[in-house]
């Protein structure tokens, strides 16, 4: 069983990963904190508990995981979407608002505890080890460090969805999205010390997923799959015109990062190097840049050598994907 704390800003591909991970019996989440990055923390705290109605999860049950909104705005106080409006839509979701509407949720929805406080004291307070996935920029993370550094030595891994070391950028031609929108909050994460396992572009736009891979998933009518069908349509169509492909069919970053993550199975078919990796935070054109030092005698760091995955068996993750959406 894998404890799992899970720091989002969904966006479509993290709510492919917040349902796995909420329908697995691989797992238990303890806990969802929300990042500004595709969306405001505030609209990606709302598209959390969106989930939780799709699933039947009684949002009032004291056994639901807790939620926290994170920060509404990177270290810098500066936001910049660089394109997630268009690629995940106003909603964050594909513009599948109107699947919601039956549920009558709140637009405004204050969540009971402080994001920072709630993932240092579920940490600190388990007696089982855990894991933090994140899945959007890392500025939560960096806080919770800056306010209780001994975090670092207690986190079981950390799995982060971001960067890119021997493929180009998404957002510019050498940053991927969630280290570009926060550089100094993933700087102070690759320099901490923490146990990390990388999940950058290099292997989640390795392989596409297509309308093909989903037909089980889509061939079912029930209030989940419907809105994955939805959100996947919109966002392969927004993917297939901006990367120019012959057909609809979409990266699904965060999902790879959360199969890694809690099935085990899966885990064991990753590729990895390891490197010591810094992060640009002053450069004018690479600002975000996740650089590896990959020379055969690297310069030493204290801190900062990081496992990345450079590959996985894409069918097998297919095949997860269906069997936990459809279980
Ligand atoms: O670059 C891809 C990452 O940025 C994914 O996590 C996506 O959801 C966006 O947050
Ligand atoms: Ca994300």
């Amino acid at each position: 069983m894998e404890n799992i704390i899970l720091d989002c800003d969904p966006g479509i591909d993290d709510a492919i990963a917040i349902i796995l991970a909420l329908k697995s019996k691989n797992c238990k989440i303890k806990a969802i904190t929300t990042v500004t990055g595709n969306t405001y923390s505030e609209v990606g705290t709302r598209n959390v508990i969106k989930l939780f109605y799709l699933l039947g999860i009684d949002w009032f049950a004291i056994e639901r995981p807790p939620i926290a909104e994170g920060s509404k705005l990177p270290l810098s106080g500066r936001m910049n979407f660089a394109g997630s409006k268009q690629v995940h839509g106003l909603d964050g979701f594909g513009n599948t608002e109107d699947l919601f509407d039956e549920y009558k949720i709140p637009k405004k929805i204050q969540t009971e505890y402080d994001a920072m406080d709630l993932i240092d004291s579920t940490v600190s307070e388990s007696e089982e080890p855990i894991t933090l996935v994140t899945l959007g920029p890392l500025t939560n993370i960096a806080r919770v460090i800056e306010k209780d550094p001994s975090i670092i030595r207690k986190l079981k891994k950390v799995i982060i969805m971001g960067g890119a070391i021997e493929v180009p950028g998404n957002v510019s031609p050498g940053a991927e999205f969630n280290i570009y929108t926060d550089p100094e909050a993933a700087r102070t994460i690759f320099l901490s010390g923490l146990p990390i396992l990388l999940v950058p572009l290099d292997v989640t736009k390795r392989y596409t997923l297509t309308k093909n891979d989903i037909s089980e998933i889509i061939d079912v009518d029930s209030p989940v799959t419907n809105f994955i069908n939805k959100a996947l349509s919109y966002y392969m169509r927004i993917t297939r015109i901006r990367e120019g492909f012959e057909e609809d069919a979409c990266f699904l970053h965060d999902a790879l990062a959360m199969g890694i993550a809690i099935d085990e199975r899966l885990r064991k078919t990753i590729k990895t190097k390891r490197y010591f990796v810094d992060v640009e935070t002053k450069g004018l054109l690479s600002s975000g840049q996740t650089i590896a030092d990959r020379r055969r005698v690297p310069e030493f760091k204290e801190y900062g050598a990081t496992d990345i995955c450079l590959d996985i068996d894409f069918p097998k993750f297919v095949k997860f994907l269906t069997r936990i959406i459809l279980d």
